[in-house]
C-alpha cells in the first residue's frame, strides 16, 4: 500500500465530519428519502422553513408516492409547502394554482430546503405557493 493511502483516508474522514454549512437544514438527503415502513417515496413536502436553514424541513410533512397526481392538495397543504425533497430518479412538477394552472416548475431529484429561493414568475417564489403537483419516478 502506498504511504499516501492512510493520509488520504484520514483526510476523507475529517472532511466527512465537518458539518455542511446548513446547506440542507433538517432536510433528508434525496437518497435517504424513504417512508418509515421502507416503501418508496417520490417526494416529501414540508411546511416549515424560515431564514435559518436548521429549521427547514421541520413540522408537518406530506409524503408523495410515485405517480402521485394531485389537481389540488389536501386543504391544509394548499399554498403551504416551503421545503421539499425529491427522491433519486424522480421528478416533481408543481403548479401555483389548483387544477394544474398558473405557473409551473419542475424539481429534479435533490433537497430544496428553501423554496423561497426558487423564482415563480417575476416577483413570486415557490414558498407557500404549491397548489397542484405530479410526482413521477423512472
Ligand atoms: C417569497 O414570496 C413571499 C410571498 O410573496 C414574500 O413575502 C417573500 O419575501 C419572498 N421571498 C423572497 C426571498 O423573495
Amino acid at each position: 500500500m502506498s504511504p499516501l493511502r492512510p493520509l488520504l483516508l484520514a483526510l476523507a474522514l475529517a472532511l466527512a465530519a465537518v458539518p455542511a454549512p446548513c446547506a440542507q437544514g433538517a432536510c433528508p438527503a434525496s437518497a435517504d428519502l424513504k417512508n418509515s415502513d421502507g416503501t418508496r417515496t417520490c417526494a416529501k413536502l414540508y411546511d416549515k422553513s424560515d431564514p435559518y436553514y436548521e429549521n427547514c424541513c421541520g413540522d408537518a410533512e406530506l409524503s408523495l408516492e410515485p405517480g402521485a397526481d394531485l389537481l389540488y392538495l389536501p386543504s391544509n397543504w394548499a399554498n403551504t409547502a416551503s421545503s421539499l425533497v425529491v427522491a433519486p430518479r424522480c421528478e416533481l412538477t408543481v403548479w401555483s394554482l389548483q387544477g394544474k394552472a398558473g405557473k409551473t416548475h419542475k424539481f429534479s431529484a435533490g433537497t430544496y430546503p428553501r423554496l423561497e429561493e426558487y423564482r415563480r414568475g417575476i416577483l413570486g417564489n415557490w414558498s407557500n405557493a404549491i397548489s397542484a403537483l405530479y410526482c413521477r419516478c423512472s
